[in-house]
C-alpha cells in the first residue's frame, strides 16, 4: 500500500515510533534522501547508504535482542532494499528518488509500525 509522500520530504512526528533512537535515525534517512534531492551528488547517495545500512543493522540488533515475531520477514525487507540501492548510483533519476521516498514511507508505516510497544 502507497502511503502519500511527504513534501519536502522531511520526518514528522506522524512517522513516530516512539524508540528516540529509532526515530532519530528515520529522521536522519530522511534528511539523507532529501539531501539527494536537493545536491544529487555521488557523496550525498552514499552518506545515504551508509546511513540505511547504520539503521537497519541498529533497528535488527534491537528486533533480535526483543525476540521480536516478524524479524526474519523485516530482515528480509530491509536486505532486499540494500540490495536495491546497491544497483543505483548517482546522479539518480527522478523516478529512483520517488522509489527511495516511497519506499522509506511504506517502510516505515507498513513494517516499522509492526514492532511498535514490542522491543525493549
Ligand atoms: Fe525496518
Ligand atoms: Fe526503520
Amino acid at each position: 500500500m502507497a502511503h502519500p509522500i511527504p513534501k519536502p520530504f522531511k520526518w514528522s512526528n506522524e512517522f513516530e515510533v516512539f524508540y528516540a533512537n529509532l526515530d532519530d535515525e528515520h529522521r536522519g534517512l530522511f534528511d539523507g534522501i532529501f539531501a539527494c534531492g536537493e545536491a544529487n551528488t555521488a557523496e550525498n547517495y552514499g552518506a545515504l547508504v551508509e546511513k540505511v545500512k547504520t539503521h537497519f543493522a541498529n533497528e535488527e540488533k534491537m528486533m533480535s535482542s526483543s525476540n521480536y515475531a516478524n524479524f526474519a520477514t523485516h530482515k528480509q525487507a530491509h536486505d532486499e532494499f540494500v540490495g536495491k540501492c546497491g544497483g543505483l548510483s548517482a546522479p539518480l533519476s527522478d523516478d529512483n528518488l520517488i522509489y527511495l521516498q516511497q519506499w522509506l514511507v511504506d517502510h516505515i508505516k507498513g513494517i516499522d509500525f509492526k514492532y511498535k510497544g514490542k522491543l525493549n
